[in-house]
């Protein structure tokens, strides 16, 4: 990931505003390569379907697009968005909970691989097929994975007993039923699981549980099995305290588990994944300024920046993120302990917590790293508006890749007029 110096920063953050996003293509092109090599090494066909909702920056979408790679939104609004960059509907993956009557419409007309997740889904599904005769919809069902280990604890994200996505027992018999009985083809099953963990053994249970459900109901036209995202990319060991999977190590397993059932050696159904935090953590820094230091007596340090914990872990997960200070100017001084604090009102917009600073100064900054992932997508307008995003030109310089939200853009969407009561 590139690093910019104070008199970059500087000049970024002159013409198009502090805070602000750097994207580095290369780096995240170099992700989406390094996982397509490391699966195919192992299982072709192989389909990378971008996760949208991870960050869908169109720059890095359009990359997704140039490598190959295919669409996997959740939402109208990212369907719409792949087809604005100009992706064919048969290359969109559309999963999630909430898929309405017209979206379904528009996404089974088109062909894209629609992932049902409800009954719901199904009985738009079985009006379509009533109303569209002789057409083709490419369907698939989101299977729920049990991601129970074998030390008997849930692996769901958050610590949750249970996944709420997909079919499973007698919900997944009464789907299977329905499609056979309506003459529609079942082409994919859609395992995605989100983890606490993010481990190889959550890939070898969602794998199995593919291939079992295959095996169950001879589920013979399967062209595409689908594992989802949920897997580490790079992460340093200092982050999380621990060495995490390279991608080669998931791919292992996953081919394992795959080449293990004839009926997959056999046929061969394209492997889909949907990687999404790691492919484009890292591939994005946030830069912030300092604007003033402030002590509680008796307490703690305070250095005020003016990004917030919103713009670079909404999440608010308890981890410190990797760091930089980059000092305005190097002068002598005191190593100060302090807590990187954000410019919202909010008690708990804490961006570092007990971090040590060489004489932080207001007019420093501090970059945040690994700040790609789950963070412009979950960024209200939240007491201060988006930041601009940029990247290297290729020419020593920057380009803008989307400007900084302005108290126009924010209020074109509101109705001004004072109402009459
Ligand atoms: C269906 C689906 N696919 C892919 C992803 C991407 O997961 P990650 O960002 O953990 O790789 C998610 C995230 O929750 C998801 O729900």
């Amino acid at each position: 990931m590139i690093e910019l110096n104070h008199a970059e920063i500087d000049a970024v953050a002159t013409q198009y505003g502090s805070p602000f996003y750097v994207f580095d293509p290369a780096q995240f092109r170099s992700n989406i390569w390094r996982f397509s090599a490391a699966m195919r090494a192992r299982y072709e066909p192989f389909i990378l379907g971008y996760s949208y909702k991870t960050n869908y920056l169109p720059a890095a979408c359009l990359l997704v697009k140039e490598a190959g790679g295919y669409a996997e939104v959740v939402s109208r609004l990212e369907y719409d968005l792949a087809i604005r960059l100009g992706y064919d509907h048969q290359k969109i993956i559309f999963n999630g909970p909430l898929k309405r009557e017209q979206d379904l419409d528009i996404a089974f007309s088109g062909r894209a691989v629609v992932n049902l997740d409800s009954m719901t889904e199904l009985e738009f599904l079985c009006d379509w097929v009533k109303k569209h005769p002789g057409e083709k919809p490419v369907v698939g069902l989101r299977i729920n994975v049990n991601l129970t280990g074998a030390d008997g604890e849930s692996h769901v994200q958050a610590g949750l007993k249970a996944g709420r996505f997909g079919f499973a027992g007698e919900n997944l018999d009464s789907a299977v039923e329905k499609l056979s009985t309506l003459g529609v083809d079942l082409v994919s099953l859609h395992g995605h699981s989100s983890s606490n963990n993010r481990s190889v053994e959550n890939f070898h249970t969602i794998c199995r549980t593919l291939c079992s459900v295959r095996e169950y109901y001879s589920l013979d036209g399967l062209r595409f099995f689908n594992i989802g995202g949920g897997f580490f990319g790079r992460v340093p060991k200092e982050l999380i305290g621990r060495e995490v999977p390279s991608f080669e190590e998931y791919a292992a397993v996953i081919s394992e588990v795959l080449l293990a059932d004839p009926w997959v050696r056999k046929n061969r159904p394209a492997l889909v994944a949907e990687p999404g935090v790691s492919v484009v953590a890292d591939s994005m820094s946030f830069y912030t300024k300092i604007h003033s230091e402030k002590t509680v007596p008796g307490q703690k340090n305070f250095i005020t920046v003016d990004g917030s914990v919103f713009n670079v872990k909404p999440t608010m997960h308890p981890y410190n993120m990797l760091f930089r200070h980059i000092p305005e100017s190097a002068g002598l001084g005191d190593e100060l302990l302090c807590d990187v604090v954000g410019s919202t009102c909010m008690e708990k917009d804490v961006i570092l917590q007990e971090i040590s600073l060489p004489n932080p100064q207001p007019g420093d900054y501090i970059e945040i790293k690994n700040a790609g992932a789950y963070t412009i997508v979950m960024t209200p307008p939240f007491i201060n508006l988006a930041p601009a995003i940029v990247a290297p030109d290729g020419k020593g310089g920057f380009e803008l890749l989307r400007e900084a939200q302005s108290v126009d853009h924010f209020l074109a969407c509101y109705n001004l007029r004072t109402l009459v009561i």
